[in-house]
């Protein structure tokens, strides 16, 4: 396993790669790995012949009163975890190398920014889509794994790839959970024991959700507030915004009759968690 700070060594490895026939895999990460980035770690690897993981805390993708500067970093550690999961290659940038002095472009995805998250964060997303153009092009993968924990995230990244003709394909893989259903986060280690318990109301709330969806409740507003009120019975949290949308545009919808995401994000504690699943058209 190499691991680099530079990005012309990143190119020539993909390219060396490439041209000896591989499949290049690139899973971009901004560290403290837990399960869920091993998980996409190892898809890559069973789907690529050389794998690329990227750890970087990207400053533009935080708002100010956000927790850049709180975020975890355990280097030394993911990179044992890369180094035993079979990675080949790991790019650790410093923030001067990512943006140098003097950049003065941005990456701004409109319509599937809107609403969900990018109503409540501004400007994320466009931190988000400008750092991951910016590995796609020093790490020119075939594929990009991307979790579905995230699930605007991917969305956006796809919507990028498709309207800058990034030949990346992204590949969505499934969310991890903790054995009592609480998305894997590394933010999840700041939820004292009752706000751990608290949290557990969101992914109850949601498959509950999606079952009701199957035994034929599609009125998104009455599916909407029964999460709301499963959530608030279990304790005095934050909700942010509950949201049935459309898979593929992320449009709100008012009746499931198609493949939708129901989506939230709830403050608890000092942690804003976030959370979704799919439901509708035989989920
Ligand atoms: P980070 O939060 O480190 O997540 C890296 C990848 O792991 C993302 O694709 C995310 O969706 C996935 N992931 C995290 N928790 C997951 C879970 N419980 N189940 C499935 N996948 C999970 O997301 C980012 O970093 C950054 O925004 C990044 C894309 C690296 C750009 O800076």
């Amino acid at each position: 396993m190499v691991v680099l700070e530079d990005v012309e060594p990143c190119r020539q490895a993909v390219r060396e790669s490439q041209q000896q026939g591989g499949i290049v895999g690139l899973v971009p990460t901004m560290g403290a790995l837990h399960e869920a980035h091993l998980l996409l770690i190892r898809t890559a690897r069973k789907r690529c012949s050389y794998v690329a993981v990227t750890i970087f805390v990207n400053p533009t993708q935080f708002g100010p009163n956000e927790d850049f500067d709180k975020y975890p970093r355990t280097l030394e550690t993911d990179l044992s975890a890369c180094e035993a999961a079979g990675v080949d290659l790991v790019f650790t940038p410093s923030v001067e190398t990512m943006y140098p002095a003097g950049s003065q472009t941005n990456i701004h995805v409109s319509g599937v920014t809107e609403g969900l998250c990018g109503a409540w964060r501004p400007g994320h997303f466009d931190g988000v889509a400008t750092v991951v153009a910016k590995l796609f092009n020093i790490l020119p993968a075939d594929l990009a794994f991307f979790g579905e924990k995230d699930y605007q995230q991917m969305v956006v990244i796809r919507r990028m790839a498709r309207d800058l003709n990034i030949p990346t394909v992204i590949v969505p893989c499934p969310t991890v959970r903790e054995a009592d259903g609480l998305a894997m986060s590394s933010r999840n280690a700041y939820l004292s024991a009752e706000e751990r318990k608290q949290a557990a109301s969101l992914s109850r709330a949601l498959f509950a959700a999606r079952k009701s969806i199957q035994t034929g409740e599609y009125d998104a507003a009455k599916i909407t507030g029964a999460i709301r009120k499963e959530i608030l019975a279990a304790g005095p949290v934050d909700i942010e915004y509950v949201d049935i949308v459309n898979a593929d545009t992320l449009e709100v919808v008012k009746s499931v009759d198609r493949p939708v995401r129901i989506c939230l994000a709830v403050r608890i504690g000092p942690c804003r968690l976030i959370d979704n699943v799919a439901a509708g058209a035989g989920k």
